[in-house]
This record gives structure tokens, sequence and C-alpha cells, in this order.
């Protein structure tokens, strides 16, 4: 891991490790032989290994962040759906905002490096594969709060955003996501519909989890967008995917964000360019729809 840059990877600390994304990037890093360790929600269900860390309690942050003493870390946990954010908004402020706001204090405090994992929802929609510097507009809560925590890093050295595309394939900590429940119910023989009008680059989780950490080994900082190489709908995404899987994939019905309402306005194209990455990580694979399946 690294790159072949020259700056060392140091023990990693990886938040929200009991989650999809940081469950697959602790796999990963242990599976690059990387010292890492995960921290998990308060309830800390998940993984004896795991340290449960309340991110609303902030001096519990700086107690953990002192006893773990990472090099490098991996900032993951979030309140992660636009459904969960706008169901209590002020808990997603204080997990997604101030608790980034502190370990991010504590990282530049400690000269420590700092990787943040952001989102494609940063953007309002309304053009096609915005670009690093793009003015990022989001229009829903949940994108609101991880554009006020991308602002907290922003300008420091050491840190990172790392604004990542839908994610898909299989929950790397096993808890079913839109992805598990949807391929579950076509492979029970119902037909589902999916958007054929909102477009990201999806990823799947375990490149996205090996982008993310190629990016923490290196020395770059400022702002990267991870995202898949193609431009596709939810309804193509799961399209290709039931058909890579073997499953009918007459089942994949499509119907239109615009003829539904929603308690907030939903951005339609959110894909991502990736062109920073791509150059400065030639060897980060970010594989067809198909290719991360079959490999799966
Ligand atoms: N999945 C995607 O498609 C996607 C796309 C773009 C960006 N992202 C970003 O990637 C990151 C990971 O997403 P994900 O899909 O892996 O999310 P996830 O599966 O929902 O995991 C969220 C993690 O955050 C932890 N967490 C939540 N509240 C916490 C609290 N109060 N204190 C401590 N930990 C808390 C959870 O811990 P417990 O479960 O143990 O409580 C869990 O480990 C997030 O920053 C998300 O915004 C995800």
């Amino acid at each position: 891991m690294g790159g072949g840059r020259d700056v060392p990877c140091r023990r990693v600390l990886v938040t929200g490790a009991s989650g999809r994304l940081g469950a697959g990037m602790l796999e990963q890093a242990n599976l690059a032989g990387l010292s890492a360790h995960g921290w998990q929600g308060p309830a800390g269900r998940a993984d004896p290994a795991l340290r449960p860390v309340d991110l609303t309690d902030l001096n519990a942050i700086d107690q953990a962040l002192a006893l773990d003493d990472p090099g490098i870390v991996i900032h993951a946990a979030a309140v992660s759906t636009a459904e969960a954010v706008l169901r209590d908004p002020v808990h997603a402020r204080r997990v997604n905002v101030e608790a980034t706001a502190r370990i991010a204090a504590w990282c530049v405090r400690e000269r420590r490096r700092l990787v943040f994992t952001s989102t494609d929802l940063v953007f309002d929609g309304s053009r096609a594969f915005s670009r690093e510097e793009d003015e990022p507009c989001p229009l829903l809560e949940y994108g609101r709060t991880k554009r006020a925590a991308e602002l907290e890093l922003a300008g420091n050295p050491g840190c990172v955003v790392v604004r990542i595309a839908l994610l898909y394939g299989p929950a790397p900590n096993g808890r079913p996501g839109f992805f598990d429940t949807s391929i579950a119910a076509l492979r029970r023989g119902a037909a589902k519909s999916f958007f054929v009008d909102e477009y990201r680059t999806p990823l799947d989780y375990r490149s996205a989890a090996r982008g993310v950490l190629a990016i923490a080994c290196s020395d770059h900082d400022g702002v990267f967008h991870l995202g898949g190489p193609e431009r596709l709908s939810r309804f193509e995404l799961m399209r290709r995917a039931a058909a890579v899987l073997g499953i009918d994939a007459r089942l994949v019905l499509g119907n239109a964000l615009s003829s539904m309402t929603f308690p907030e306005p939903r951005p339609a194209d959110v894909s991502l360019d990736c062109t920073r990455l791509a150059t400065l990580f030639p060897e980060v694979v970010r594989p067809t729809v198909e290719d991360a399946l079959r490999d799966g």
C-alpha cells in the first residue's frame, strides 16, 4: 500500500469500522498488512475487537484518540442516510459535523493525517460529472451535514476529503443495505422498481475501500472524487447487477424520480469526475458492475 509514495503508512484508525464501508476498509487494511484498528458505535454490538466510542461525546473522542494514538485516521462513521438524518437532524449534526470537527482538531494539533469520507450528495445534481473544484450545493440535509464537515477540514495540511459515490455490492459488515435487500427480493422473484432518471457513478464497496486506503497512505491532500467508471441510473445499475448474478433482469423495473414526491428534493445527477484520483492513483482499480460482482 502507498502506491510508491514516500510517506510511510503508519498505524491506521478507522472510525465507523462496524459500518459497511468501514468494515471493508479494516478488512482491506489487514489484507495489506497495515497495523489497523477500528471504532464502532456506542452500542458496541458488532465486534469485540472494535472500540465503542460514542461520537456525540466529544470528550470520549479525545480520550479514545489519545489512547489509540493513530498516525492516520480514516473517518467513516456517520449518520449515513438521508432518511436517518431527516429523522433526527440535531443528532445527525452532532455526529456528522461536530464529531468530525473534534477529530479534525485533534489530527491538526497532533500533526496526524485525516481522511474524511464525504459523499457525492454534496452536489445539487444539476450537472453530470462534477469535479473537485465545482461548488457544492447540497439539496438534502444529509449532504448539508457532510458539506459542513468538509469545511471543518478545509485548508488544513494532512487533511483529505474523499467524496464517495453510491456504493453497491454485498455489505462487508453483513448488515444488509439497499443492494442486498433489493437483490434478495429479486432472487425471491419479486419485481422491483428503480429510478431511471437519478444518476450516480456507483462503485463496489471493496474497490472503494481500497481507493480510500491508497489515498490515506499517500501524501496527497485536498479533495478527491472516488466513484465507478460509468455514469449509471439506479435502474441500469440494478439491471446489470441482476444479469451478472443470474437473476431474471426482467424483474428489474424502471420508474421516474421526477414523477414522485419526497420530503426533500433529490439531486438528479451527482455523477463524479474522478480524473484526479485516476491520475495520481493509477493502481486503484474502479471496475465495471460486471467485473466487481463477478469477482466478488
Ligand atoms: N454507502 C454509501 O453508498 C456511501 C456513499 C457515499 C459516502 N458514504 C460515506 O461513507 C461513510 C460510511 O458509510 P456506510 O455506508 O459504511 O455507513 P454505515 O454502514 O451506516 O456505517 C456507519 C458507521 O457509523 C457509526 N456511527 C453512527 N453513529 C455513531 C455514533 N453516534 N458514534 C459512533 N459511531 C457511530 C456506525 O456505528 P454502529 O453501527 O456500530 O453504531 C457505523 O459504524 C459515511 O461517512 C458515509 O457518509 C457512503
